[in-house]
């Protein structure tokens, strides 16, 4: 994959199965990121098109049954509903702004920030949680080399949930014991009766 592949990113890829809560590969530590080879670039490249298709704005490795210390995310991209002559619905996305995270440490952290959060691996759940408004982060690109980003607003709050699922915490698991509870029987009974 060559340098520019973020820069001039097309929507190209395989659609990966997105593990939901609570399945045990989300409760794992995952590993730090060591090889920075074409298998990695792969995985990169198909979980931003499962991203961008989900949609969603960040995908965790693990989430797709990978245990390495990686996510991807947008906040930037459009997608905009389009009723076409015969009368079906589509979405077309654009304006990509893809970020690649491997082995990310958070060296700052400060003030605090309330922001509805929803998750991938919790279809359907959203929730208020509490994070810490400005992080400094220090990472991996996915061809190795050593970055740091400052962030607020929703890109903290996004940075701080992908992390989360690398160190097997998703979102409900940062509520309180109450809310966690409810929002989880909540989900399973969703996620029951969609079986059915
Ligand atoms: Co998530």
């Amino acid at each position: 994959m060559n340098k520019n592949f973020l820069e001039n990113y097309l929507l190209e890829g395989k659609t990966l199965t997105i593990h939901t809560y609570p399945a045990p590969i989300l409760k794992q530590i995952a590993k730090p990121v060591t090889e920075f080879n074409s298998e990695l670039h792969e995985l990169v490249k198909n979980m931003l098109f499962t991203m961008y298709n989900a949609p969603g704005i960040g995908l965790a490795a693990p989430q797709v049954g990978a245990s390495i210390r990686m996510f991807v995310l947008d906040i930037w991209f459009d997608r905009e509903k389009v009723t076409l002559a015969d009368g079906s619905v589509e979405y077309r996305l654009s304006e990509f702004a893809p970020m690649v995270f491997c082995n990310p440490v958070f060296k700052n952290k400060s003030g605090e920030v309330i922001h509805e959060e929803g998750c991938l691996s919790v279809p359907g759940i959203y929730e208020d949680v509490k994070r810490s408004e400005f992080v400094t982060v220090e990472f991996q690109d996915m061809f190795g080399e050593h970055l740091t980003i400052e962030a607020d607003e929703l890109l903290s709050v996004c940075l701080q949930h992908e992390n989360d699922h690398l160190d097997g915490i998703v979102f409900i698991e940062r509520l309180s014991f109450l809310k966690k509870n409810l929002l989880e029987k909540k989900f399973l009974k969703q996620q029951q009766k969609k079986k059915q």
